[in-house]
C-alpha cells in the first residue's frame, strides 16, 4: 500500500461496502465544501471490490477514486474485519487525522472504528443507533459496539437516539440529522436509468413489453436468508408464486448467486416471469425501484430508498433496524410467510398498497448538517483543554 499525502488534520471517510457509497458521497463533497472543516481523504477498505459491486458505484454517484484502497476483499467475518483493521492502522499512523467518519453497519465500519478509538483518533458514526434486536445479524453486532466507541453520533431517525440513550450513550454525543441515503436519492433521481434499458442490457427481449405493466423488484443477500439452503428454498418457492402475479425483476447479490449455484437450487426458478439480472449500478437500481409496483427485499438501505420514493415495501425479515419506514413510510414486515406476501401483494394489486409519508429531515440536507456539526465539534474540541 502506497500513501501518497499526509495532510495533517484530515478527516478520514470510510466506504468498505455498497450500501457505503451512496451515503459517503455526498457526505464528502458536503466536507470539502465545509468551511472550517480539514480536507476529507477517502479511504476504501476493498470489503467489495467487482466494478459491479464497487467502482461502478463511484462513477454513479460522482464520487471521487479513493486515496486508498485497502485491497481486503471478502473472506470469514473474523479475517475481513482483523485484515481491515491491519491495513488500517498504517493509515492513521501516517494522516493523524482530526477525526474518521464510518457510515452505516459493515464489518469495515467496526474494524476502522475500532483501530481509530485505541489510537486516540475520534469516531464519527454515521447512521448510528439504529437496532433490529436481533444479534444473530452481524450487522447488529457491528452496530451496536461501533456506537459504544464512538465520540460523535450522527442519526436519521428519533428511534435511533431513544437506542443510544438506551445504551448508555451521553445525548451531547448524538445529533438527529436526517439521512444520507436520501440526499444522494433526491440528487440523482433524475438520472435513473429506465427498466426496459436495464432489462435489455440484461440479455431479456421481452423488455419492453413487461415493463409497461405493474411489476415487482427484489432484492436478497442476508445470511439468514441465503445461507441456509432450506430456508433458500422456501424464498426462492415464494417468488415463483409472486411472479404468477407480477413479473419479477431480480438483480441477484453475488452472495446468493453463489448460494444457489452451490445448493442446486436453479430448478427451483424455474418462472419464465422472473428475470433475474446480475447487481446493478446506483442509477439503474434507482429506475427499477421507482417504476416498480413494489419491492421485495431484505435490504436495509431499500427499505429507506422505497419509502422515499413512495413505493410499497415488502421487508423479508422478522425485524427491521429503521422502524420508522414502516410507522411512517411504505415499508411492511413479512418475514418469509407465503401466505401473508401473497395476501400484501394481493391486496397492493388491488388498491395500490401502503404510501406513507417521508421522515422527518430526509430532504436531501442531511450531508450539509453532518459537515456543520462536525465541523463545530472539531473547533469545539481544540479550544477544550488537555
Ligand atoms: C455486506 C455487508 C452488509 C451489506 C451488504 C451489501 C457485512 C457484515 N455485511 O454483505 O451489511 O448489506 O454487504 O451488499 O459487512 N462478493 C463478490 N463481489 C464483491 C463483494 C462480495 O463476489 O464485490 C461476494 C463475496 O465473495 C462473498 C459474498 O459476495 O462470497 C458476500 O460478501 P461480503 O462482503 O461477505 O458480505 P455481503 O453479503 O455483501
Amino acid at each position: 500500500m502506497t500513501i501518497a499525502r499526509d495532510p495533517l488534520g484530515a478527516v478520514l471517510c470510510v466506504v468498505g461496502a455498497r450500501p457505503n457509497f451512496m451515503k459517503m458521497a455526498p457526505l464528502f463533497r458536503a466536507l470539502q465544501m465545509q468551511p472550517g472543516c480539514p480536507p476529507p481523504v477517502l479511504v476504501h477498505t476493498g470489503q467489495h471490490y467487482d466494478a459491479e459491486m464497487s467502482e461502478r458505484f463511484f462513477e454513479d454517484l460522482g464520487m471521487p477514486v479513493p486515496d486508498i484502497n485497502l485491497e481486503v476483499g471478502s473472506a470469514s467475518h473474523a479475517v475481513q474485519t482483523a485484515e481491515v483493521m491491519k491495513r488500517f492502522e498504517p493509515v492513521i499512523d501516517a494522516y493523524h487525522p482530526a477525526c474518521v467518519i464510518v457510515v452505516g453497519d459493515v464489518n469495515s465500519t467496526l474494524a476502522c472504528s475500532l483501530v481509530s478509538v485505541k489510537k486516540s483518533v475520534p469516531v464519527a458514526h454515521v447512521e448510528a443507533g439504529l437496532r433490529s434486536f436481533d444479534r444473530t445479524m452481524p450487522e447488529e453486532i457491528n452496530r451496536v459496539l461501533t456506537d459504544q466507541i464512538s465520540d460523535l453520533l450522527f442519526t436519521t431517525e428519533k428511534d435511533a437516539e431513544r437506542n443510544l440513550l438506551h445504551e448508555g450513550v451521553p445525548s451531547e454525543r448524538i445529533r438527529f440529522v436526517g439521512n444520507l441515503m436520501i440526499d444522494s436519492l433526491l440528487e440523482h433521481l433524475d438520472r435513473a436509468v429506465p427498466p426496459e434499458t436495464t432489462l435489455r442490457q440484461g440479455g431479456h427481449d421481452q423488455a419492453s413489453s413487461l415493463t409497461q405493466s405493474p411489476f415487482a423488484v427484489v432484492t436478497l443477500h442476508r445470511p439468514s436468508n441465503v445461507d441456509d439452503p432450506g430456508k433458500l428454498r422456501h424464498i426462492l418457492s415464494i417468488l415463483t408464486d409472486v411472479s404468477e402475479r407480477l413479473p419479477v425483476i431480480w438483480p441477484v447479490h453475488p452472495r446468493t448467486r453463489a448460494n444457489i449455484d452451490k445448493f442446486g437450487l436453479a430448478p427451483v426458478l424455474q418462472s419464465s416471469r422472473i428475470f433475474t439480472l446480475p447487481p446493478q449500478g446506483y442509477l439503474e437500481m434507482l429506475g427499477l425501484m421507482k417504476s416498480a409496483l413494489c419491492v421485495l427485499t431484505d435490504s436495509g438501505g431499500i427499505q429507506e430508498e422505497t419509502t422515499a420514493l413512495g413505493v410499497p415495501c415488502l421487508t423479508l425479515r422478522e425485524n427491521t433496524e429503521r422502524p420508522i419506514t414502516v410507522t411512517q413510510g411504505t415499508n411492511t414486515r413479512v418475514g418469509t410467510d407465503r401466505n401473508l406476501i401473497l395476501r400484501t401483494i394481493d391486496e397492493l394489486m388491488a388498491g395500490g398498497g401502503k404510501r406513507g409519508q417521508v421522515p422527518e429531515f430526509w430532504d436531501g440536507n442531511a450531508a450539509k448538517r453532518i459537515g456543520a456539526h462536525l465541523s463545530q465539534w472539531l473547533r469545539d474540541r481544540t479550544r477544550l483543554p488537555v
